[in-house]
Formats: structure tokens, sequence, C-alpha cells
């Protein structure tokens, strides 16, 4: 068999850091442990029954059976404004302003290779969501990472960022509630931002991925909300955390119309968007009743207190998640994360993300996700005092 070699632009793409974890933890299941992951980002909710049922339905329009209209279905663009401006009172030209996308994830990388050329530089949060690196590479670009400290509330200071970097940064990713630190963003910080991005020619992109949960009354900011930040970004929306829909891959690219005609015309020469029926079913999320949304909401706030309270009472001086479904746990000081995940999953079989996976800045820390039920987080704490480290 001939062994084709890869373009260069694929050679280019990170290590799958999560793929090796999933490898160690798959050999504990398949060895019969009782694990408890929650190392994961895969929403373990279902889907609210009233958008499954809308896709039922549309699935028997033979209309739908056929190409959608390339850009995406009129409907769904429109639901899409009419959500942000119910949500966030942020007015969207639907046509111009709103591109649908394959998710969240399709849409953070295809904005590298619609803004980045060779040797241009991203500005890349660190620690950060992996994907943002992939389109970077993909486009030969290079990253200057942002270091997120616990001591600047886990947000970007532009003045630390070199000369040399801003001269050449074109695309800056921004992600809050973030993964994986679970931070969220003040309005004073957006300001600072659109300030920055203009003054710096830098196209924002923030990744709103978990803009619908953010914890004890404080609601979570859509950075279109800032006054001049259609001028100088867009913000990638998806339906996978809000609704339950990881599978589902729907999502938007909202903003800057100049940015979201290029992820347009790129989409245009890779796919004829998505089944009509599943835009049907995405548009019913996005109009109908919110009411699984803020349930949705109070299960991970539940959750996080049942999880930080317990930690808390064995001894982990840990920090409370302000949004997001993740907690960013510092780990005992003789441990690194690698070694304290693996110390995890050795001794008491819990699975969670080290957080050197996320870049340079997260060593230090794991991240654990909210994903799973009180009863299974509560055993997760007994678990974790029967090891006696704190
Ligand atoms: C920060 C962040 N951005 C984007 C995504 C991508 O979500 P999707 O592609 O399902 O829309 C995720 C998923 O885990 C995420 O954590």
């Amino acid at each position: 068999m001939k062994q084709f070699q890869t373009s260069d632009a694929l050679k280019r793409l990170p290590e799958q850091f999560f793929a090796k974890l999933a490898g160690k933890v798959n050999r504990y299941v398949e060895a019969g442990y009782d694990i408890i992951n929650l190392g994961q980002g895969n929403p373990d909710q279902p889907t609210p029954a009233h958008i499954i049922e809308s896709l039922q339905q549309a699935a028997e329009n033979p209309t739908y059976h056929k190409y959608p209209p390339f850009r995406g279905q009129p409907f769904l663009k429109q639901a899409g404004a009419d959500f942000y401006k119910r949500e966030f009172g942020v007015e969207l030209d639907p046509e111009k302003e709103v591109a649908v996308l394959f998710g969240g994830k399709a849409g953070l990388v295809e904005v590298s290779q619609c803004l980045l050329n060779k040797s241009d530089v991203a500005l890349v949060p660190d620690p950060g969501y992996p994907d943002y690196w992939s389109g970077v590479a993909m486009a030969e670009a290079d990253m200057q990472m942002m270091p997120l400290l616990e001591e600047n509330d886990f947000l970007p200071d532009y003045s630390a960022i070199p000369e040399s970097a801003l001269a050449k940064a074109k695309l800056m990713f921004l992600n809050y509630p973030n993964n994986p630190t679970a931070a969220v963003a003040t309005k004073s910080f957006f300001d600072e931002t659109v300030r920055f991005a203009d003054v710096n020619d830098i196209c924002v992109v923030h990744d709103f991925a978990y803009g619908a949960i953010g914890f004890d009354g404080e609601r979570p900011q859509s950075f279109l909300e800032t006054e001049g930040a259609k001028d100088v970004g867009i913000e990638i929306y998806t339906l996978s955390k809000t609704y339950n829909m990881a599978g589902w891959r729907v999502g938007f690219a909202v903003g800057n119309p100049s940015v979201v005609e290029s992820i347009n015309l790129l989409q245009d020469h890779f796919y004829v968007s998505l089944f009509s029926a599943v835009q049907e079913a995405a548009a019913e999320a996005l109009l109908g009743s919110q009411k699984c949304v803020e349930d949705l909401r109070q299960t991970y706030e539940s959750r996080r207190n049942v999880l930080i309270q317990g930690l808390h009472d064995i001894g982990w001086d840990v920090t409370s998640p302000a949004g997001s479904f993740f907690a960013w746990l510092k780990v005992p000081e003789s441990f690194t994360s690698e070694g304290f995940a693996d110390y995890l999953l050795e001794n008491v079989q819990i699975v969670v993300a080290p957080g050197n996976g996320f870049g340079e800045y997260g060593e230090g820390y794991v991240r654990v996700g909210l994903l799973t039920s009180e009863e299974k987080l509560r055993e997760a704490v007994e678990r974790i005092k029967s090891l006696h480290l704190f």
C-alpha cells in the first residue's frame, strides 16, 4: 500500500493533547474500573424535547431534502438576529452580519484562514481552547500567547504584548466565560479591548460558547454589547452548550460584516450549509421557550455549589467558577498538572484535564467539568478526601 505524504499545512497542525488522555482513560474503562470522568467538555443532558420534535417534523418536509441555500436558510439567520436582540439588545443585519456555522469550532478554525497570511500574528489566550491554534497553524501564521493569570482575574494584559508581535498582529481570540479558567469578562475589559483592537487594527474574535452559563446572578456579557465592538470584531455563538446540542453542529459568526462575508465566502467553497431540518430545529431552539436554558444554568450552578463546597470542606482551597461548566483547580504544590491528573486516575479513578494541555500558563491547574450528577460529584469529593492530600 502506498503511504501518501500529507501536505505541509497538515503537518503543521498541533498534536491533539486530549486524544492522548482519552487513550489512557479507555485503558482503565476496558479494565473494568469505575471511572468518574470529569475531564471532558461534552454536555451530559439531552437536547430539550421541543427542539427534537421540531427536527422530527422538519425532516418530513421534502423541500428540505434538496440542497439548502449556500449561506444558510434566511429564517435561521433571522432567528440568530432576533436571539441577539432579545438576549443582549444587539442589532444585527441577518444577511450581512450573521454567518451560519457547522458549530463554533468550524468558525474558529475558518476565521484564521480568512484573515491571516503567512507570518502574520494571532494573539491567543494561554491557557485556552486548543482549536484556536489549529487554524493559525494551517494559515502558516504565528501565535503570540497572552498569559491569563489568576492575579489578573484571567484577563489578558495588553500592555505586556511585545511591540514586535503587536506590529504583525491581525487577529485576537478571546473567550469569556472562559474555558478552561471559568473566568468571566467585565464591561471595562471589553471597552479596553475595543480601544486596543481599534488602535492596533486587530480583528477580535470573541468565542462566546458559554454565553448562557453565568452564576450568582451575573449574566455573561456579549462582546457585541460593547460600544464599537462590531467595528473591530465578531462573536462566535454556538447552540452546543446553551441547548445541549453539541452533536447537531450549529453555530453562528455574528458582527463585523466584512469578516462575516469572508467566512461565508470560504464556506461557499467547502459546504452547502446545514441540513435544512436541523436549521429549522435550531431556529426553534433560539426562538422557542427559553425555560430549558434557565433550568440548565441552574443545574450547573447547583453542581458547582456541591463540588466547590465539598472541596472546601476537605481543605482544598479552590476558586469558585463564575461561569462556563468548568472549575479550574490549583493542584497541590508537590504536583505538576499531568502528575496530579495521573495520580487521581491511578489512585481513585477520577479523570480531570491537566491544565498544561491548554498552554504553558495552564501548568499548575487541572480542569474539572460539571458534567455529571451531584451524586457523582459528591462521590468524587469523597474519593479525593480518601487521599489525605489537604
Ligand atoms: C471554548 C470553546 N469554544 C468553542 C467550542 C466549540 O463548540 P462547538 O464546535 O460544539 O460549537 C468549545 C467546545 O467545547 C469550547 O469549549
